[in-house]
């Protein structure tokens, strides 16, 4: 029998991309579900799920990612990215499942002016980051083998993201302002699923690598919302002018770290991950929209 891989919230950005690559990996069974066929948040159906499937591993896709909503819904957030995550991590303890949860950078408060290595000081600064640090905490706390890869500024030709806005802006207004002063690293959601299938493939080969713990990943180098912006104008040729703004003209109702930009060396050495440059990631996605 091939090792059975659950994978929740198939139809976000990180599901689907999962999904444009699972069939190349025929040596696992992957199980892909959406919020309608496994609701994190609903204990029983969870339960119920491992018991059927006895996975090998769960790979935690589902999310609440609505960084400005999160501030008014604090509840159904901390349910899904806290609670939850306790929940899954519970059960995997049970069936000695492996448990691959993502989080964000949104766990640090952007006072940082050197990339973050994953054991440095946690200080979110909206009420989302806070939710994902308590699903970290809470995975850790009831499953020590826990898997957990911090991730940030995620696009994919899936879903909502910057990159798809920006798209959008630049072809229907003639000007649009980015904001200049927050800088971090892109990841394109195809290189961090193929990062997942490596470290669950690093399990199986005669590596053995279990490396429990905390991760950082993301695209290299460290860009600005408005060096991003910029480059998918000049990817797509396009004519709009993209103008610099400070944060505090674009204000918004979660506050965003101004630096957020990752040590991605554990990973890359642990895993034998090879990172990609933003800017051939961004190509690479570009050329599908
Ligand atoms: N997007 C980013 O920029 C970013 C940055 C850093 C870290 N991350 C993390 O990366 C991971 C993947 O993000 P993503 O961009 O792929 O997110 P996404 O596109 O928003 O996908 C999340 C998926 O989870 C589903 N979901 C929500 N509540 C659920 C529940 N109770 N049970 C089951 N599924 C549920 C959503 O369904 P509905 O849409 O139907 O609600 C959606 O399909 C998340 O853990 C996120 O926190 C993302």
């Amino acid at each position: 029998m091939k090792p059975v891989i659950i994978v929740s919230g198939k139809n976000g950005q990180l599901g689907k991309e999962l999904r444009d690559i699972a069939s190349s990996y025929s040596n696992f069974d992957f199980i892909f579900f959406d919020k309608n066929e496994l609701n994190i948040a609903d204990k029983s159906s969870l339960q119920n799920i491992f018991q059927k499937y006895i996975p090998a591993f769960f790979i935690n896709c589902a999310a609440y990612t609505a960084v400005d909503k999160a501030e008014a819904e604090k509840e159904n957030a901390y349910s899904i990215n806290a609670e939850a995550v306790g929940n899954i991590a519970k059960q995997c303890y049970q069936y000695k499942t492996k448990l691959i949860h993502i989080s964000t950078d949104y766990v640090f408060d952007g006072n940082g002016k050197q990339p973050y290595k994953v054991d440095d000081i946690t200080n979110p600064v909206n009420y989302y980051g806070y939710t994902k640090l308590e699903g970290e905490r809470l995975a850790l706390e009831n499953n020590a083998d826990t898997i957990i890869i911090r991730t940030s500024w995620v696009y994919s030709k899936y879903g909502n993201n910057f990159v798809k806005t920006m798209l959008r802006l630049m072809n229907e207004r003639s000007a649009i302002n980015v904001v200049n002063d927050q800088l971090g690293s892109p990841t394109y959601a195809k290189d961090l699923a193929e990062a997942i299938i490596e470290i669950v493939n690093n399990q199986y080969s005669v590596n053995n690598i279990q490396s429990p713990g905390i991760y950082h990943f993301s695209n290299k180098e460290i860009i600005s919302w408005f060096d991003f912006a910029v480059a998918v104008k000049e990817i797509k040729q396009l004519d709009c002018i993209v103008n610099p703004i400070p944060t505090s003209a674009y204000p918004t109702p979660a506050k965003r770290p101004s630096y957020s930009a990752f040590d991605t060396s554990k990973i890359a050495g642990t895993f034998n991950i090879n990172l990609k440059n933003w800017k051939a990631s961004l190509q690479e996605c570009l050329a599908q929209l």
